[in-house]
């Protein structure tokens, strides 16, 4: 048994993720799983638990059907794989949108069972009520624009905002409102750079855009996607490892040896 005293979690605060507006860009990647969020936990400085996991771990065609259990089950395993990093934990469709009561009871139900240091809900102005009601009492909120995938039927699809500029000024009231009602940051998904540009100079909370461009005060990418283990990604996502290829090597060349019988070997047998 190790005599070594576990480290202490000294975990990156909320306010400190809002002080890092217009300075050193904020790092964030998405994480599902306690042994990814280990790795990722040395350089993120936050990390979400999106309801994107809907898809990426469990197949489903879009967020919507993400129940508020999954949401949780997967939250904790972040944070027992997690000590630095703040984790956020996506709010799913469903659990906040009626009212500002429903929202703070599912809210404190995420952050009391997962041990989380915030949530993320979707939508801008009509969401900005329900944002002061949680985080007057006490659950900070970290709000989301632009593309959001939980409005997909609504939209007709995963569409780029904002290539009309006509409609502009509704995206930026949703930043100002979201900011006015208190969100800590503000993530910009799926929209042209000018108008997150004008958002990021407008709110004085930090923007961290997903293929909004670099003018974001921080970036997040969705961790399988950029590790390449999406065969078809968007077209904002920048592919740094090529996993997909290195699994599928693994298995083959365990499925050769498994039938030539030369796996197991020598130094995996007990003798
Ligand atoms: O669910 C998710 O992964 C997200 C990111 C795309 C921001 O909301």
């Amino acid at each position: 048994m190790s005599t070594e005293p576990a480290k202490p979690v000294r975990r990156i605060t909320v306010p400190q993720i809002a002080a890092r507006k217009g300075g050193e860009p904020i790092v964030s990647l998405t994480s599902y799983h306690a042994h990814t969020a280990a790795i990722v936990d040395r350089h993120a400085d936050f990390i979400l638990v999106g309801d994107s996991l809907g898809m990426v771990m469990h197949g489903m065609e879009s967020t919507v059907g993400v129940s508020i259990e999954l949401m949780i089950m997967h939250g904790r395993a972040v944070v027992r794989g997690t000590r630095r990093a703040l984790v956020v934990v996506d709010m799913p469709f469903g659990s906040y949108e009626e009212s500002p009561g429903v929202a703070f009871r599912n809210a404190a139900r995420v952050m009391k069972e997962t041990q989380c240091g915030a949530v993320k809900l979707e939508g801008g102005a009509r969401m900005a009520e329900t944002i002061r009601f949680l985080t007057e009492r006490g659950i900070p909120v970290m709000a989301h624009i632009g593309l959001t995938p939980q409005s997909s039927h609504v939209m007709g699809g995963f569409k780029t905002q904002g290539r009309e500029e006509d409609s502009w000024p509704a995206h930026e009231a949703d930043a100002r409102a979201v900011a006015e009602a208190g969100a800590f940051a503000l993530v910009l998904e799926g929209m042209v750079e000018p108008l997150a540009a004008r958002i990021t100079r407008q709110v004085p909370i930090p923007t961290i855009g997903i293929g909004a461009s670099a003018e974001c005060d921080g970036q997040i990418l969705v961790l399988e996607d950029m590790l390449g283990l999406n065969p078809k990604p968007p077209k904002f996502v920048k592919v740094y490892g090529q996993l997909g290829e290195m699994i599928g090597q693994a298995v083959e060349d365990y499925a050769k040896e498994v039938k030539a019988r030369s796996f197991p070997g020598e130094g995996q047998v007990y003798r």
